[in-house]
């Protein structure tokens, strides 16, 4: 399970547009009148310009009921959250059949609900078993009620769910949800989730436009036939329950840190196939220093990778025929792109797949010098080849899929060549295929969306030079802002490359940096390399900045330090503190940071009491991409030396990012200076450092395994006061933990971590392997994080202690 913590909230720098709209949106909340009581012969007509509905009650009217406009396509009469600009609906009657201006919803006096078109076509009507009600109620919760004279429920919306559940609504045997079919669209889609009769919890494909299951794609794992119910209660916790209650398999963890009550929830089926539990402040966050624009985020999903999940050589899976999938590079969602030389059937329903831009098999193809290959990384389809060929080399294969007009596309990987005909199911690129594909296209026929394409996942997948690395770094951040935007657009559509200027780092004289200072008044801590003071540059707005003030010595020369620093401030990762400038005047040689307004790790782990069990988990996790892009991705592999959680600090929305990195090499001259030439601190630095051993990126890993630990169980490695002697080194502790099968102790008093001990055992493992004394058996960053991420299997670790070193 992927679960993105509760910080991630994104409360924007204050823009005035957003904020007048919301001002301007407002009045509409309170379009709908309340009724305590919906009454038999009560009405709503559909009508353009006015908001039609029955507000929730007894008190809140958080919900309403009754038409809302789709487009211009039609009505739907639907529930939605009333409280907020979007009106997010979240159940409708009409969803397949959208009904016109004119349309009327009646509850009749004989106690039915019953949804007429404009011409007087009964579309929908609410059914149970028991007809005859004698009042109907639209509840706080967003649930619509049919009750009987003594208040006895006879229908609710709550059983009949469309796309999303709420909080306090259960799903019973037999209940799905069915996404979307676009995001405008609310048609039932191509993917459901379902609580089977026999009593398991899936995700399917469907038989689109049907609704029957083709391809499960994630189910529960630890309940196989037992469940009864899903259950979404007021924590925000989402889990599936025996017959006699028993909480059988969580979906999603309550909310980690701030009172759900302060939020609107929904869990939803997107019409990208992924499951999805949303948040949505209630009050305006305006108060406390943000804006007023608010905006449902994503707390957690399922799966955590829909383009690994469905395979096979059937069906248009995640993305539709001829296209491939891939993960989003913040990992939530999955893009959808066409291979080289096809295009989308429909721009607008980018699922219907992609067409090729030239014919197969026809006259002119038989000529096979027409034809050449573009070449995808890592992409495969899996299962669906028609013919094999094994122990072949890559020029075999190409000229076997040239030769033959119904190959469409080899893919080719260790000797092995695999013919592919359209039209092609479930195509993945992810680093973990491997192997290359080899797409055929008619000559000059690739368009050049594709070939962009390509760069980009080229560059994704190869890690490639610091230029594709920036370049991937400003394509990432336009699609950011544009997902952002757009929250819930899949389609990317690939930017235009337009050239960089050159790499600037600005350098400041020594009086700018003593003046945005003030002094060198507020220090924020001192370390190995120097004294960080917190200062502000007098830019528009006011820019916070760390300046880090490196002890003076007498050292690499000024092109040296400059061609150092310009290589760090080149180095850009979501979870790495960026380097905004330096200064370089005579012996004062001073470092610009980003400011990180929450602390460092060190202070949010060790306090009382102890953060979110979940909150920890996503910070580990970000510390650990940033050190696997510091380790391979970056132009020159960085070895950090000196990982602990001090040097990991949180910015505003809590994500880690590393600082000092860099300096190890920076300052590499002054090695002679110092008496030893361990860098690192005591309690985090890996045994190589005293052995006279090489020192490589292993030694990071090493400590990265070190806090990891410290922050699964909130505390430091080294503990001189421990009440037990064997506790007093955490790393050895937790091995006879993991040894004697008594993790718990390791979480004591910790009751999320408890609830989710196969997760404190799985990450105990790796931090075991991470700590191995022999640095060749310590895991990459890249294997690191993969395991983290459930890519890739634990194996049981050995004792990290168990190799002797010839000293
Ligand atoms: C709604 O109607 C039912 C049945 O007529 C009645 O028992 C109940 O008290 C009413 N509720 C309110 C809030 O008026
Ligand atoms: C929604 O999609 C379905 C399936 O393609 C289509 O039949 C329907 O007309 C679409 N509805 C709208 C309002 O475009
Ligand atoms: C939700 O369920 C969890 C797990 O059963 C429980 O710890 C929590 O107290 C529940 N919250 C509410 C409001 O019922
Ligand atoms: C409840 O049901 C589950 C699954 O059917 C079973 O494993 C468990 O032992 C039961 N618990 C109790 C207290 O009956
Ligand atoms: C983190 O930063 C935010 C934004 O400045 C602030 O509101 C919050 O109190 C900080 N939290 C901690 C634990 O320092």
């Amino acid at each position: 399970m992927y679960t993105v913590s509760f910080q991630e909230f994104d409360f924007k720098q204050p823009s005035l547009p957003c904020f007048l709209l919301f001002l301007v949106l407002l009045p509409l909340s309170s379009a709908a009148q309340s009724y305590s009581n919906i009454t038999l012969g009560s009405s709503l007509v559909a009508q353009d310009d006015e908001y039609s509905a029955w507000a929730s009650s007894p008190s809140s009217g958080d919900f309403a009921f009754g038409f809302q406009k789709v487009g211009n396509d039609g009505f739907l009469l639907a529930i939605w959250f009333d409280k907020m600009p979007e009106k997010t609906i979240v159940w409708s009657a009409n969803r397949n059949h959208l009904v016109q201006r004119g349309s009327k919803a009646e509850l009749t006096t004989d106690g039915r609900l019953v949804l007429w078109d404009q011409r007087g076509r009964q579309i929908w009507a609410a059914v149970s078993a028991n007809p005859g009600a004698s009042h109907a109620t639209m509840l706080d919760t967003g649930n619509l009620v049919l009750a009987s004279q003594d208040s006895s429920i006879l229908w609710q919306s709550f059983d009949n769910p469309t796309d999303t559940v709420l909080p306090t609504q259960a799903m019973n045997l037999d209940t799905q949800i069915i996404a979307r079919y676009t995001e405008t669209n609310y048609s039932n889609g191509r993917f459901k989730f379902i609580l089977q009769r026999d009593g398991n919890l899936l995700l399917y494909t469907t038989d689109f436009p049907f609704t029957d299951k083709v391809a499960a794609y994630w189910s529960t794992q630890d309940s196989i036939g037992s469940g009864f119910q899903v259950i979404f209660n007021q924590s925000g916790y989402i889990y599936l329950a025996a017959r006699n209650g028993t909480l059988l398999d969580t979906v999603f963890p309550a909310l980690s840190s701030s009172p759900a009550q302060d939020f609107y929830l929904r869990a939803t089926v997107d019409y990208d196939g992924v499951l999805r539990q949303y948040a949505y402040p209630k009050t305006s966050v305006a108060t406390s220093g943000g804006s007023g624009a608010k905006a449902w985020t994503t707390l957690s999903f399922q799966p955590s990778n829909i383009c690994q999940r469905i395979g096979g050589g059937y069906g248009g899976g995640a993305c539709g025929y001829n296209s491939y999938c891939m993960l989003s590079e913040d990992k939530q969602r999955p893009i959808c792109q066409c291979i080289p030389g096809y295009s989308f059937i429909d721009k607008n329903d980018i699922r219907k797949g992609c067409r090729p831009n030239f014919g197969f098999c026809d006259e002119a193809s038989q000529k096979t010098d027409l034809f050449e290959f573009e070449t995808m990384e890592s992409a495969d389809w899996f299962d669906s080849s028609y013919e094999d060929f094994e122990g072949v080399t890559e020029d075999w294969c190409r000229q076997a899929c040239l030769s033959d007009c119904f190959c469409a596309v080899a893919t080719f990987k260790d000797g092995e060549c695999k013919k592919r005909r359209i039209p092609l199911s479930n195509g993945i690129v992810d680093p973990d295929v491997g192997g290359k594909a080899l797409v055929k296209v008619r000559k000059g026929n690739a368009n050049d969306e594709s070939r962009s394409t390509l760069i980009r996942v080229g560059s994704v997948l190869l890690g490639g030079s610091t230029f594709l690395n920036l370049l991937l770094f400003l394509l990432t951040l336009m699609m950011f802002s544009r997902l952002k935007r757009k929250e819930a657009s899949v389609a990317i559509h690939p930017q235009k490359l337009t050239p960089l200027p050159a790499i600037y780092l600005p350098s400041f004289t020594y009086s700018e940096l003593e003046k945005a200072t003030n002094g060198f008044e507020e220090q924020l801590g001192s370390g190995a390399f120097g004294t960080v003071y917190k200062g502000d540059l007098p830019s528009e707005p006011r820019k916070s900045v760390a300046v880090k003030k490196l002890h003076k010595t007498e050292r690499n020369g000024e092109q040296e330090f400059q061609a150092e620093v310009t290589a760090i401030g080149r180095t850009n990762h979501k979870n790495l503190v960026q380097l905004l400038g330096f200064c370089n005047e005579g012996q004062n040689r001073l470092l610009v940071h980003e400011y990180m307004r929450n602390g460092s790790l060190a202070k949010f782990l060790f306090q009382n009491p102890r953060p979110s069990w979940y909150e920890r988990i996503k910070i580990v996790f970000g510390t650990a991409e940033g050190l696997c892009y510091l380790h391979e991705e970056c132009s020159s592999c960085t070895i950090h030396c000196d990982i602990k959680p001090e040097n990991i600090l949180l910015d505003d929305s809590f994500t880690a990012r590393i600082s000092d990195f860099g300096l190890a090499k920076l300052l590499k001259k002054d090695e002679t200076r110092t008496t030893t030439a361990i860098r690192g601190t005591k309690g985090y630095v890996a045994p190589e450092w005293f052995r006279n051993m090489a020192i490589t990126v292993k030694v990071d890993v090493y400590s990265f395994g070190i806090l990891l630990l410290e922050a699964i169980c909130c505390r430091k490695n080294l503990e001189q006061d421990a009440e037990e002697e064997d506790r007093m080194i955490l790393a050895e502790w937790a091995y006879d933990c993991y040894v004697g099968e008594t993790l718990h102790l390791l979480v004591e008093k910790d009751e999320e971590a408890m609830r989710d001990m196969k997760m404190v055992k799985k990450f105990v493992m790796i931090a075991i392997w991470c700590i191995q004394e022999d640095p060749s058996l310590r895991p990459t960053m890249k294997k690191v994080t993969q395991m983290m991420e459930g890519a890739a299997a634990v194996p049981v670790p050995p004792n990290p202690n168990s190799v002797e070193f010839a000293l």
